[in-house]
């Protein structure tokens, strides 16, 4: 099991920063330094100047490195958003072999797909144009990245998944399919982003996607420090502990200052980097 944060290459030089996540983690990944529009801002150009800060910080620190995300609806450079049909599903499969291929070996966990089902009681995909080249772009996706990084875990990460409610069920039930049909999935993301803390059913969640034979994962954990957040931290970690195969939590921060969309104090180190309650 690993404990990680997300970390920003900019925080790096950060001694009080890095003095926490050299304390108090294990596992680092990419806040948004790994994302589409900064790994291929030109198509076919890659940039990893940012990423591999990341990288080389987590090889040398000893820290474990996740990967997120290979394709997302959201942070999608211009000229891919620009693009539709085949010219973008090849775009697509092209950006996941060579990111994934670039960190082969590296990467403990991959966020191959973020964010494609939709919100809401449909259970259904999400309108995009990733989506839009056909509802086989997961399974390609998940099929591309297994062939450029083998020993890489290959997950679908999501938010508003917490509980069981019909989008968790709308991806419970392609993991399911994914598995029966043989196609290569190995862990599910539950973002955590828990303005409200984790919902009465959290543990018996992770638990129903665990018994598919896959591993989950915390991927984005944050609380806001209104609600009960030491109590509520407390709560979500007894369910991974207690969960089979809930192999990793991953804070979205490590402290509080900086953090996205900037207030709220939803991590688990304050302004000044003292540890709190939570
Ligand atoms: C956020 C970053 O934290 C911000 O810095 C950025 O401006 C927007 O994206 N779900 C995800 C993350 O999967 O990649 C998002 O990260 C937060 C929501």
């Amino acid at each position: 099991r690993y404990f990680g944060a997300a970390v920003a290459a900019g925080k790096l030089g950060d001694s009080v920063y890095t003095g926490i996540l050299d304390r108090e983690f294990n596992s680092v990944t990419a806040e948004n330094e790994m994302k589409w529009d900064a790994t291929e801002p030109q198509q076919n150009q890659f940039n990893f100047t940012n990423a591999d800060r990341i990288a080389n910080y987590a090889a040398a620190n000893g820290k474990l490195l996740r990967g997120h995300t290979l394709l997302w609806h959201s942070q999608q450079p211009g000229w891919a958003q620009a693009l539709s049909g085949t010219a973008l599903r090849n775009a697509a499969i092209n950006h996941v072999t060579r990111v994934a291929g670039q960190y082969r070996g590296r990467i403990h966990s991959w966020d191959v797909v973020n964010e494609a089902f939709a919100d809401g009681t449909s259970g259904g995909r999400r309108d995009s144009n990733l989506q839009r080249t056909g509802n086989d772009w997961i399974e390609a996706a998940f099929r591309a990245a297994r062939a450029a990084d083998p020993a890489a875990k290959l997950c679908y990460n999501d938010y508003n998944t917490d509980g069981i409610n019909a989008k968790s069920t709308g991806i419970y039930t392609m993991v399911r399919d994914f598995k029966a049909r043989g196609v290569p999935i190995d862990c599910v993301g539950l973002q955590s982003h828990l303005t409200n803390g984790p919902p009465g059913d959290y543990q018996a969640n992770l638990q129903r996607f665990a018994n598919l034979g896959v591993d989950v994962q915390i991927t984005e954990l944050d609380i806001p420090q209104g609600s009960n957040q030491a109590k509520a931290y407390a709560h979500v970690t007894r369910a991974c502990l207690a969960a089979a195969r809930c192999n990793g939590i991953t804070a979205w921060g490590a402290r509080d200052s900086g953090y996205w969309p900037g207030n709220g104090n939803p991590l688990l180190f304050d302004r000044s980097g003292n540890k709190k309650a939570a």
